[in-house]
């Protein structure tokens, strides 16, 4: 039998920078009042979401994910030819082929890297990290850009009570690299097809084309609220277990930022110390679906609010269902 090299790499991975991008329209929660029966005090304590972000003339997903990556690479301080892997976790692009991500690398002068879409709804990012961390460990490029992009307005109902008021749009994406210490713990992740009737898209292409309407995202809020509050609450341990991270020595907290209550949910489930840094994108960002995780960790860190180098917690969960989260060392 003719022996086949095996790729080998560095023994750890790392996130070495993180950028983001939001749009410039900023909707608060009076607008869908002209749509639906509510107001702003129930959306504000029902999610805790005052104003979210909504592209405008001129925005879409690949304005928002450029100018998350370049943000990302600038910062990382690395070369552009070094960058051998480009993953774009999203649900917002509307070509079913090609995917995105090759069109991202060649306006971001990577050459010739390996490029694709992934989708994984809220879970993107983290999926799109834990496939980063293996392919820098296994040495297949020393650098991976990992973007996440949502423009989830061009797909929200603004007249269904349920989700109208929930989504905002934007970008995040981080480079990951080889380190000498490990940056990036063991994925915690999973999927329950069952529930695929959770959160859905109205209509497929077929059913589209014949009523001629495009296709809204819809969902069963008081299902996510409960999956997320009990299945979630034990994959945020997991992941603290499989890291060998105790809460005590977590010192960034952040969640998909679903709803706020979810969140106060999850903090007292893993009884986090006071003094833990919790992100609360939310309040004033919506819910970015994949973009939320990277979104947060950049304003969380350009505030001064966060610092590099602390151990931090992320979980991402969404439409499949599906979830993902890590322990990480932040940028
Ligand atoms: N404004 C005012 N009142 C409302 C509204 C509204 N928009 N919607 C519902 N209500 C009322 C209901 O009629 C009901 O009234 P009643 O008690 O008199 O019957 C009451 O508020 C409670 O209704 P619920 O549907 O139980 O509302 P809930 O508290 O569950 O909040 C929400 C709804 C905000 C959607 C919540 O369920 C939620 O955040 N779920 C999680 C969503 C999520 O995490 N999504 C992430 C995944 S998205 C992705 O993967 C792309």
């Amino acid at each position: 039998m003719t022996e086949i090299k095996a790729s080998t790499g560095p023994a750890y991975a790392r996130i070495y920078s993180v950028g983001s991008a939001t749009p410039s329209r900023v909707i608060d929660n009076e607008y869908f009042l002209q749509f639906i029966d509510s107001s702003d005090e129930w959306i504000t304590q029902r999610t805790g979401i005052r104003e979210r972000r909504w592209i405008g003339e001129g925005e879409n997903i690949e304005t928002l994910s450029l100018e998350a990556a370049g943000k990302a690479i600038e910062r990382a301080g690395i070369d552009r030819s070094e960058i051998g892997a480009v993953i774009l976790s999203t649900i917002s692009h509307y070509h079913q082929t090609p995917a995105l991500a090759p069109k991202l690398a060649t306006e971001l002068g990577i050459p010739d890297a390996a490029a694709y879409d992934v989708s994984a709804a809220c879970a993107g990012f983290c999926y799109g990290l834990a496939q980063a961390e293996s392919i820098v460990r296994s040495g297949q490029a020393k650098y991976v850009l990992v973007i996440a992009g949502e423009t989830i307005s061009e797909i929200t109902d603004i007249h269904d009570r349920g989700t109208a008021f929930l989504f905002g749009d934007g970008a995040g994406a981080v480079i990951v690299g080889p380190s000498e210490t490990n940056g990036i713990g063991p994925v915690v992740w999973g999927s329950d097809g069952s529930q695929e009737g959770v959160i859905w898209q109205t209509a497929d292409w077929h059913q589209a084309v014949s009523s001629g309407e495009f296709p809204k995202l819809g969902m069963d809020g008081r299902s996510v609220f409960k999956w997320a509050t009990s299945f979630i609450a034990q994959a945020t341990r997991k992941c603290l277990d499989e890291a060998g991270v105790s809460p005590d020595q977590l010192e960034v907290f952040i969640p998909h930022q679903a709803n706020d209550r979810i969140t106060d949910t999850l903090l007292r489930y893993l009884k986090l110390p006071e003094n833990v840094v919790v992100a609360r994108s939310i309040r004033h960002l919506g819910n970015n679906s994949a973009a939320t995780i990277p979104m947060a960790m950049d304003e969380l860190l350009t505030s001064g609010q966060a610092k590099s180098g602390q151990t931090a917690l992320i979980i991402g969960f969404g439409a499949g269902l599906v979830y993902a989260g890590q322990v990480i060392t932040l940028p």
